[in-house]
């Protein structure tokens, strides 16, 4: 029954009276230094999108600017375009048409601006927020949306996008990163045409294990790292996702963010809200480099776990012994972590299971106590041994996910989703644990709390995640089975809160496979995270130049492995450096130079850490040009720079320009310094130039001699 409109007004009384503000027309701006989304409300009293670009420092000007395409479209009134919102109400009715109500502005503790818009349906109890949230000096934008159910009875959300941005421009080039395990995200671009464009997963827990949950968008035209004009939007979400970029018969496009609605028809209980995730997005007016560096800035200070905090070198030694390892072993790679000069010795998978020891990846998961035949003196014996040899220790746990052969499965086997009446389909030979059931949040809470209980010392999680979700049921949700996509992500943040609660600076890494699961909402709880397990150096160069894109080489980890021995060690070790710096070999695998390269390495990487992870990250020269790369890092005070040079393949007599630095200080003299020497130095090593030459004329990086060659050069301002 549809209800008159008198009573949704005594029902809302939070809200003021439907239209009144409509009449004032109100012009609401979100805006930040150089970025504006300006919206307004139209004589029918519905709000609009009038205006996203640069921001205009013309006040008057915004009175002219046109009303605009609708700002958060919904289903069921003029369905020419993909809705944001889908509300089917308690009567079946599926429509919904939402009118401004009122707006407020708001300073958080934080210091960005929040801009909450208050819509509502005048035939139903339909309640809608869209929130802003602006960080002025980086150029985000976070949008989200909370829809309220003021029905007495349930609602079923079937659409409930976190955004809907609205854009009129000539053209339209999307670039998209997809990939899958062990190339992930490989750089593509398209021109959007009339009609639909979809960027979705369904893969649950390892959600980007084909996509990762970010785009670009260049407007009017192409960009370049450093022209033209360009949006780039992620969705903060560990889960299912999906950008919609819809161009419409006019021109006009629309991209719309958010979960993706695919089996997860969402219930409403009277007076319940949905709670959309963040939608984080920059523009920038200058090319992509610089809407990276928005985003990197952006995040170190307000969203990684311990952004500004420093990040430890480390020893993983998954690649050096898989699943075969014992006590010795460990301490003996524990010896090489001390002779690489590293923080950090990481166990990684192998070291639990008694009754299914975890002898490979068949068996054990889920079942968290250490394997007696292995480690007979349980990890303690290992931190002991790290706190003797003045290293730290970290371990590896999955604790999400359940080998069918553990223990954990045969005594909960409805902790787990999959289809009890059908054979069990796995991925890497395990599934999924049921998170949204709470006592599963207790299980895994539980994982890591008994670990560091047990041993305090442990001083780094690697938290990894190997299986998508498959055999989609869950014996908690029988009752809404549509709920399992969102309510497991819920779960997990419901965890993951509870750890950042009780140790609130213990580092994580967020592994998924590699790169299979990275978003803003878990980089909240973790402070890096595993682009890939793909570690050679050339592939490397691609896939963290993609994940650069959106998130700072701070947070993504960087090991120097045995894949691709036909690069040498510097080269290794290089790219490595070029993020979190950590090492996944074994000190046998190297000769005595190799590795006395290392251990220098190590230390200059520790003199140049703080450029290199703090500092703005300008991406000279795309792998994806072809047969060089470089990319360099500026302190933010422009004292020092770091520059790392690669000639991949190079071609004989190849014409090679000398290479525009970027982010100095035109008019102070800098001293260029090669480091990370083995072999050959530049000829201008040690020389002087301004800043203004090194941007202007540039430098003659690049060389034709030799494929896979490298070199660091660092910068130190003159005073
Ligand atoms: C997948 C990860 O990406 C690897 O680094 C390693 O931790 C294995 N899992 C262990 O099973």
């Amino acid at each position: 029954m549809i209800k008159p409109f008198l009573s949704i007004l005594a029902a809302c009384a939070l809200l003021s009276p439907l239209g009144a503000a409509a009449q004032g027309k109100p012009v609401i701006k979100v805006e930040t230094q150089g970025v504006q989304l300006v919206m307004k409300v139209g004589d029918n009293g519905r709000l609009y999108h009038s205006y996203l670009g640069p921001r205009l420092t013309h006040e008057g000007d915004l009175q002219h600017l046109p009303q605009g395409i609708e700002a958060y479209l919904t289903h069921g009134m003029e369905d020419y375009f993909e809705p944001a919102l889908h509300v089917e109400h308690s009567d079946h009715n599926n429509t919904c048409e939402l009118k401004y109500v009122s707006h407020d502005v708001t300073q958080l503790p934080d210091g960005a601006t929040l801009t909450t818009i208050n819509l509502a349906d005048e035939v139903y109890p339909t309640r809608v927020k869209l929130l802003f949230t602006a960080y002025a000096q980086h150029d985000i934008i976070i949008e989200s949306t909370e829809i309220t159910n003021g029905e007495k009875q349930p609602v079923v959300l079937h659409k409930f996008a976190s955004s809907l941005l609205n854009l009129d421009r000539s053209r339209y080039f999307l670039t998209e990163y997809s990939g899958d395990w062990a190339s992930e995200v490989a750089m593509s671009e398209t021109e959007l045409n009339f009609g639909k464009k979809v960027l979705d997963t369904k893969l649950g827990s390892r959600h980007s294990m084909f996509l990762p949950s970010f785009f670009q968008l260049s407007l009017d035209a192409l960009s370049t790292e450093t022209q033209g004009e360009v949006l780039v939007g992620t969705l903060a979400w560990t889960g299912n996702f999906r950008f919609t970029f819809e161009v419409d018969q006019n021109g006009a496009l629309r991209v719309l963010s958010g979960i993706n609605p695919y089996f997860s028809q969402y219930t409403l209980k009277a007076g319940e809200t949905f709670k959309t995730p963040d939608f984080i997005f920059t523009l920038s007016d200058s090319g992509r480099g610089k809407a990276a560096r928005n985003f990197h800035s952006w995040a170190r200070n307000y969203r990684l776990k311990d952004g500004n905090a420093t990040r430890m070198t480390l020893l993983n030694n998954w690649e050096a012994t898989y699943f075969d390892f014992n006590e010795e072993r460990l301490v003996g790679l524990m010896d090489d972590a001390v002779k690489l000069g590293v923080d950090m010795f990481l166990l990684d998978d192998g070291w639990f299971g008694n009754k299914y020891p975890r002898s490979s990846d068949h068996q054990g998961l889920g079942d968290w106590q250490e394997t007696a035949s292995k480690l007979p003196h349980k990890l303690g014996y290992l931190c002991q041994k790290a706190r003797e040899k003045g290293i730290k220790f970290g371990v590896w746990i999955e604790p999400e996910m359940v080998n069918p052969k553990s223990v954990l499965y045969e005594t909960h086997p409805d902790w787990v989703i999959h289809l009890p009446n059908r054979k069990e389909y796995y991925f890497r030979n395990q599934l999924v644990l049921d998170l949204s059931n709470p006592k599963v949040q207790d299980h895994v809470f539980g994982v890591v709390d008994r670990l560091l209980t047990h041993y305090p010392e442990i001083a780094f999680f690697k938290w990894d995640c190997n299986s998508p979700v498959t055999n989609i049921w869950s014996e908690h949700l029988k009752e809404q089975p549509t709920h399992l996509y969102v309510d497991y992500v819920r779960g997990l943040y419901n965890v993951l809160e509870r750890v950042k609660a009780k140790y609130p600076h213990v580092p994580m890494m967020l592994c998924s496979g590699g790169g299979g699961r990275i978003d803003y909402e878990a980089l909240r709880y973790f402070t890096e995270f595993w682009p890939s397990d793909n570690t050679d150096p050339v592939e490397r160069l691609y896939i963290q130049w993609g994940f650069s894109s959106v998130y700072p080489v701070k947070a993504q980890c960087a090991h120097v492995t045995t894949w691709n021995r036909t690069a040498d060690i510097k080269f290794r070790v290089d790219v490595a450096s070029m993020g979190k710096l950590g090492f996944d070999i074994k000190c046998a695998d190297l000769k005595p130079d190799e590795e006395a390269f290392c251990r220098s390495a190590v230390e200059n990487y520790n003199r140049m850490k703080p450029v290199i992870l703090d500092g703005d990250q300008y991406r000279l020269v795309s792998p994806y040009d072809g047969r060089h790369a470089s990319t360099m890092f500026v302190a933010p005070d422009k004292q020092r720079a770091v520059v790392f040079v690669f000639d991949v393949n190079p071609r004989y007599h190849e014409h090679l320009l000398p290479v525009k630095l970027q982010g100095l200080d035109p008019d102070r003299q800098y001293r260029v310094k090669e480091t990370n020497v083995r072999g050959d130095r530049y000829a201008f090593d040690g020389r002087t130039y301004s800043g203004q030459y090194l941007m202007m004329v540039g430098l003659p990086l690049f060389s034709t001699r030799r494929g896979l060659t490298s070199h660091v050069i660092e910068l130190e301002k003159l005073s």
